[in-house]
């Protein structure tokens, strides 16, 4: 036991301390598309632009209409554990920001050649900020418009392990397009906009109606494919979105979306609340297309239970489930099941 040598204990620099919080924040270009669009709908945006080339693996700008930040709050922004949007842990529960880490930026920065331009109404030029890679920032008078861009090259460069992880080009191009599409549907007042390499592949406009975003999200006609279902429940829990009626059949689950407080959330017992109504009028292995919007009251929600906040835990899930289950087979209730009539067409005799 004579070579045994005690290791010493050091702290880890701030950057190495960012690369690895940047391991459960950033996992692929959609996740940086989703901070950048997160943040900017935050910063009260109404209009967001989105250019990507190769997937986002070479390039991914976020450009956004929001109140941007001054220098001094810019700078900070870029600094781990900085946030504007809570003070206390006790805020968590009744935050209705996306962001309250005080993360993203610094992570994000921490893996690819990162600047950000801002600009606020009450400057006359904006800034730019550059991050090198050792995570030293230098600061720039640039003109910009008021609100501010976010613009990441190169993701991973630093971390060639996880550059390896990265899927094709398409795989990455379909779920930043996914991404956005889901905060196009949750968002209606908000214009979004996707080009990849060059061509526009998305293209949703300020003020369209929610209704006609889902249907295109979903590729389906809002009149006799979809359902809208009633604003439902209480004061703690509200439920309202649109369900695709049995004649839709989907040969996956990828067609159904939910939001909490206006965040996509992935949630297998909401998901296995919404197939349980619709037992019986699909045939097995064949899936419904929906979109959920849920409301719920601050405390009955616990948003801070997974590193890219993709799944919330509720207080009372059990109602919440019985509520799903009860309104969307009501929507359905008198629709044709499987090509027969269901009884509310034999009670009344059609
Ligand atoms: N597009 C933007 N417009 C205006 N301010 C911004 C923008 N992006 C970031 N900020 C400011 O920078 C801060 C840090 O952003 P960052 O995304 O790192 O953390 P966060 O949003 O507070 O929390 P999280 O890590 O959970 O996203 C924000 O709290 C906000 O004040
Ligand atoms: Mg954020």
């Amino acid at each position: 036991m004579d070579n045994l040598i005690e290791p010493e204990i050091r702290r880890l620099s701030s950057e190495v301390c960012n690369q690895i919080a940047a391991g459960e924040v950033v996992e692929r270009p959609a996740s940086v598309v989703k901070e950048l669009v997160e943040n900017a709908l935050d910063a009260g945006a109404d209009q967001i632009k989105v250019v990507i080339t190769e997937g986002g693996k070479d390039l991914i700008e976020v450009t956004d209409n929001g109140h941007g930040m001054s220098a001094d709050q810019a700078q900070l922004a870029l600094e781990r554990h900085a946030t504007s949007k809570i003070v206390s842990a006790a805020d968590l529960f009744g935050v209705s920001s996306y962001g309250f880490r005080g993360e993203a930026l610094p992570s994000i920065a921490s893996v690819s050649d990162f600047s950000l331009t801002t600009r606020t109404r009450s400057m006359d030029a904006g800034i730019k900020l550059t991050v090198s890679a050792a995570g030293k920032i230098s600061a720039a008078a640039a003109p910009a418009p008021v609100g501010t861009k976010v613009v990441v090259k190169d993701l991973f460069y630093l971390v060639p392990a996880r550059k390896n992880f990265l899927k094709t080009t398409n795989t990455e191009r379909g779920a930043i397009l996914d991404r956005l599409q889901r905060f196009a549907m949750s968002h209606p007042e908000c214009s979004f906009l996707l080009e990849h390499n060059g061509r526009r592949l998305l293209n949703f406009t300020r003020g369209d109606r929610e209704v006609d975003r889902i249907a295109a999200v979903l590729k389906l006609k809002s009149d006799d494919q979809l359902r809208p279902l009633p604003e439902s429940g209480g004061d703690e829990i509200k439920l309202k979105g649109y369900v695709s009626l049995p004649t839709v059949q989907m040969s996956s689950g990828r067609h159904i979306y939910f939001f909490v407080n206006r965040r996509a959330v992935r949630d297998k017992a909401l998901l296995a609340a919404l197939l349980k109504a619709y037992e019986g009028t699909l045939p097995r292995g064949r899936y419904p297309a929906a979109v959920l919007f849920l409301k719920v009251a601050d405390g009955a929600v616990d948003v801070n239970v997974h590193p890219a906040k993709e799944e919330v835990r509720f207080a009372d899930g059990g109602r919440l489930f019985g509520l799903i289950r009860q309104v969307v087979a009501e929507a359905l209730s008198g629709y044709p099941v499987n090509g027969k009539a269901d009884d509310f067409f034999s009670r009344f005799g059609g």
